[in-house]
């Protein structure tokens, strides 16, 4: 990710090459709803795929040398609603959100800062501005200012300084501005995240149901079934891939924050004298599987959460954090590890009165198992692959590549003739015949050969082979190189090696 890097400029390059388009935009969209293109769903794919794989086919090496134990999950989406009265989300799962009295906007109270400008202690005007971390509030509501009222701060030059507090933070009965208007705000009041539907013909209260707001809850319900049918022995793990819900008050930042996004979970049980060593050791692995897809190791962070932070399951959890452009300087959510006590087991036991206890032959002990949570979204590391990849360079005719590790590209190579004559396409479709048997590529015939090059080079395409005159003599292709633009000559029959060797080495 380059540092001129602007989200209008990935959106549109989403939107221009396929990997993104607003959900039902031919209606005019619906906030916080996204449909992913061809390349879209490739790359997501490959993001879940690479998860599946260090989850649940490969899982980690423990601390005791060997392979942790792993299995998967699929769970519904839509559960018993008493699920979510255990699981505490109907009572608890709430932000906390302001109205704009004059314009009925509405906002996160724990995004809208008020950015107060001082000289000399003396306030010189206060500004609201939405942002998803503090670091950028200054420039958010500096960007909010007209010219004449910019003008009147900058003339302060050094002397001005600025105090940044979100809405939630004010003195009770203060409330803050309307970062769209000015207008006045409410206090803060909660607000419900989980969407709820009817289930069956009459709808009524008894019919009431949700749409699951994590994939979590779903590993919950189904950890007896898997205890029971499974040769699985404290301590494990359950994974899943999954849709999610939530009727984020002001969903941002284009899949950043959504409204139907998905998460992929893995709910690790344990006893409880051992959680301080998973937690330790989870975190660890968490961070190594960001860094092995492709994120920088510079632009990932952890973030331990403060007490008053933890969500009301949670005993202790730790973020890792990415450098999104939107932002910069600052970090935004990627991945929570959580220590999720016995809360959630404890709760469904209380509840269904279904016998969750473990009972430990080799101690000869029953004991409900603590969980620790690697919970991570599988559409914001998406995003944040696609963050990391968008690759600005003026001297190639596209302008911008997208650098995708090759292997977590969408397209993994490209079969290029270099004119649709001569022979040319049919030595291209017995190479790209050959190819796709194992990789994701592609094979474009017509048009320029540089405009061919460029479409390749902004959906992140890492290897082009080109046929041309040579070919025909001399059993050779050029193989074009997306991130130094070089090019060398290998045999026809050496390219499906020098591939494979290119994706999974
Ligand atoms: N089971 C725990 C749980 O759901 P969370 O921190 O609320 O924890 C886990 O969500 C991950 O899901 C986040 O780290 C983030 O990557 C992703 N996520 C949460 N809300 C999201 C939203 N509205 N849009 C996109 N991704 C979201």
């Amino acid at each position: 990710m380059s540092d001129t890097t602007t989200m209008e400029q990935l959106v549109s390059l989403c939107k221009r090459r396929g990997f993104v388009y607003p959900a039902s935009e031919i209606y005019g969209g619906i906030n916080g709803f996204w449909d992913y293109g061809p390349l879209g769903i490739q790359l997501k794919n490959n993001v879940r795929d690479a998860w599946w794989r260090a989850m649940v086919e490969c899982p980690p090496i423990g601390p005791d040398g060997q392979p942790v134990q792993i299995v998967g999950l699929d769970s519904s989406i839509i559960q018993n609603p008493k699920t979510w009265e255990a699981s505490g989300h109907v009572g608890g799962f709430n932000d906390p959100m302001v109205d704009c009295k004059e314009c009925k906007s509405r906002f996160r109270a724990d995004q809208v800062a008020m950015v107060t400008f001082l000289v000399n202690g003396d306030e010189v005007m206060t500004v609201g501005a939405v942002c998803d971390s503090p670091e950028v509030a200054v420039d958010e509501a500096m960007s909010s200012l007209n010219s004449k009222n910019r003008r009147r701060l900058e003339k302060h030059g050094d002397k001005l300084v600025s105090v940044v507090k979100t809405v939630e933070q004010l003195p009770a009965g203060e409330t803050g501005n309307c970062p769209k208007c000015s207008g006045e705000l409410t206090e803060p009041r909660m607000f419900n995240l989980m969407f709820d539907t009817y289930t069956g013909a009459i709808r009524d209260e008894n019919a009431k149901t949700y749409l699951r707001p994590e994939t979590a809850q779903g590993i919950f319900l189904n950890y007896k079934n898997v205890l029971d049918t499974m040769r699985v022995k404290v301590p494990f793990g359950i994974a899943q891939v999954g849709k999610a819900f939530r009727n984020e008050v002001t969903p941002r930042n284009f899949i950043f924050r959504s409204r139907e996004f998905e998460q992929m979970e893995m709910e690790w049980f344990c006893c409880e004298e051992d959680v301080p060593m998973w937690y330790e050791f989870w975190k660890q692995q968490r961070m190594d599987f960001w860094c092995k897809i492709g994120l920088e190791g510079d632009n990932l962070i952890f973030r331990d959460h403060d007490g008053d932070e933890l969500a009301h399951y949670s005993k202790a959890c730790v973020d890792i954090e990415y450098r999104y452009p939107f932002t910069a300087p600052g970090f935004g959510e990627l991945e929570g590890i959580a220590h999720r006590g016995c809360f959630d087991l404890t709760q469904h036991q209380t509840h269904s009165k279904a016998k969750m206890e473990y009972f430990d032959q080799p101690n000869n002990r029953k004991f409900l198992p603590h969980v620790i949570e690697p919970a991570s979204g599988l559409t914001r590391g998406t995003l944040a692959l696609l963050c990391e990849a968008f690759t600005p360079d003026e001297g190639r005719a596209s302008k911008v590549f997208m650098k995708f590790k090759p292997s977590m590209a969408p397209v993994k190579a490209a079969v290029l003739p270099l004119v649709a004559k001569d022979g040319m396409p049919e030595i291209a479709t017995q190479l790209y015949m050959q190819l796709r048997e194992k990789h994701m590529v592609e094979i474009d015939i017509k048009q320029s050969i540089g405009k061919r090059y460029a479409r390749q080079d902004e959906i992140g395409t890492p290897y082009c082979f080109t046929i041309d005159g040579d070919t025909l003599d001399d059993n050779t292709v050029t193989v074009r190189h997306r991130d130094t633009l070089d090019q060398e000559r290998i045999p026809l029959d050496g390219v499906a090696k020098f591939l494979d060797e290119k994706i999974t080495g």
